[in-house]
C-alpha cells in the first residue's frame, strides 16, 4: 500500500511516498523559512500563495525520488486540520483532485496525530499502552495512547506552546530566525546555570506554562544585569528552562499510567537536548523511547501518509467533500 502524503498546513510545502505506514521511499520538504524570515514569522496570505506555487513541484520530487508514478500510488492522506485555513486548502485541494482523477482512497488527518505517527516511521513495532509528548509551534500536549487513533489528553499547556516560547525568547534575545533552531546551535557551548529563569511547575498537574518564560527574559535584559553573559549561555539557559519541565512531567504521566514506553513527536523534538534529556531520564526509569530523527519532528508529509496508512487500515476514508479547520483539539 503506497501512500503520497501532502502537508501543507503551515510554512513548509511537504510531499512524500510512504509504503505500508512504515518505509519511507521520498521525504520532500520545500521550506518557506528565507520568505518568512524577513517578517520574522508567518504571513498566512504569503504561505499560501507560496504553497499554490510549489505544491505540484513538490509532489512531482517525491514520486520522482521514490521512484514510483502516479499509477503506483494507492491513496493519498493530507493533513487538513488544525492549521492556516489557506495554507491547508492548498493541500487538501491537491490531495482531493489526485484522488478524484485517479480514484484511489483519500485519508484526511490531524496534523497533531501525524506528528506521533512520524514515531511508527522509526519503530514499525510500538506496543500499547505509550505516553507521547508532542511539542510544536502552536501545541504542547501530553497524551495517553492506548491503541491506533485512541488518544487521552494527560497534560496541555495553558498559555504558549513549548515552540513559541522557544521562538520569542530568540527573538527578544535578537537570535535568527527560526528561534528554536538558533537556540539548540548556541546551546552546545553554553551554560545553562548562567541565568536563572524561573520553571512552572503548577503543583502535581500535568499542564504546561511558558509564557512567563518569555516575560523573565525580558525582563533580565531589561534589568542590564546581564551585559557580560554570551549568547551562548542565554541559549543554554532559555532551553534547559524549557526541556527540564518538558522532560520532568513527561516522566511524571508515564509513571502515573505505568507505560513502558514514551513517544517524543513535533518540530520542537528535533531539540537536540529534548532528545539526550529525554533519553537519559527514560534510561533511569527503565522506560523505552522513541523519538523521530529531527527531519520527522518538524513538519514534513511522510508523517501525513505513515498516519494516513493506519486510517486506511481502519477503514477510515474520507469523501472528497472532507474539509480544512482551523483549530481542533486531537481529544
Ligand atoms: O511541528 P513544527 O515543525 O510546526 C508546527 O506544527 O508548529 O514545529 C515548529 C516549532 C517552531 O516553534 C520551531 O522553533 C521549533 O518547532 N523547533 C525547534 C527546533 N527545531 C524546530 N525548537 C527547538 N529546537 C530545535 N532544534
Ligand atoms: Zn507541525
Amino acid at each position: 500500500m503506497k501512500i503520497l502524503g501532502i502537508e501543507t498546513s503551515c510554512d513548509e510545502t511537504a510531499a512524500a511516498v510512504v509504503a505500508d505506514g512504515r518505509k519511507l521511499l521520498s521525504n520532500v520538504v520545500s521550506s518557506q523559512i528565507d520568505l518568512h524570515a524577513k517578517t520574522g514569522g508567518v504571513v498566512p496570505e504569503v504561505a499560501s500563495r507560496k504553497h499554490v506555487e510549489q505544491v505540484g513541484y513538490v509532489v512531482d520530487e517525491a514520486l520522482a525520488a521514490a521512484g514510483v508514478g502516479l499509477d503506483d500510488i494507492d491513496g493519498y492522506a493530507v493533513s487538513n486540520r488544525p492549521g492556516l485555513l489557506g495554507a491547508l486548502l492548498v493541500g487538501v485541494s491537491a490531495a482531493k483532485a489526485l484522488a478524484y482523477a485517479r480514484q484511489r482512497p483519500l485519508m484526511a488527518v490531524h496534523h497533531i496525530e501525524a506528528h506521533l505517527y512520524a514515531n511508527w516511521l522509526v519503530e514499525p513495532a510500538i506496543e500499547f499502552p505509550v505516553v507521547a509528548l508532542v511539542v510544536s509551534g502552536g501545541h504542547t500536549q501530553i497524551f495517553r495512547m492506548t491503541g491506533h487513533g485512541e488518544y487521552a489528553i494527560l497534560g496541555r499547556t495553558r498559555d504558549d506552546a513549548a515552540g513559541e516560547a522557544f521562538d520569542k525568547c530568540a527573538r527578544a534575545l535578537g537570535f535568527p530566525y527560526p528561534g528554536g533552531v538558533s537556540i539548540d546551535r548556541l546551546a552546545k557551548t553554553g551554560d545553562p546555570a548562567r541565568v536563572p529563569l524561573p520553571r512552572a511547575w503548577l503543583g502535581d498537574s500535568l499542564d504546561f506554562s511558558f509564557s512567563g518564560l518569555k516575560t523573565s527574559v525580558a525582563q533580565a535584559i531589561r534589568s542590564g544585569k546581564h551585559g557580560d553573559v554570551r549568547p551562548e549561555d542565554w541559549a543554554a539557559s532559555v532551553q534547559a528552562a524549557i526541556v527540564d519541565v518538558l522532560v520532568a512531567k513527561t516522566m511524571r504521566a508515564a509513571r502515573q499510567e505505568g507505560v513502558g514506553r514514551v513517544l517524543l513527536a513535533g518540530g520542537v523534538a528535533a531539540n537536540s537536548h529534548l532528545q539526550q534529556a529525554m533519553a537519559d531520564a527514560c534510561a533511569a526509569d527503565g522506560l523505552a523511547l522513541t523519538a523521530p530523527p529531527p527531519v520527522l519532528c518538524t513538519d514534513n508529509a511522510a508523517m501525513i501518509a505513515c498516519a494516513g496508512y493506519y486510517h486506511w487500515a481502519a477503514g477510515k476514508i474520507d469523501g472528497l467533500d472532507v474539509d480544512t479547520i482551523a483549530s481542533e483539539e486531537l481529544a
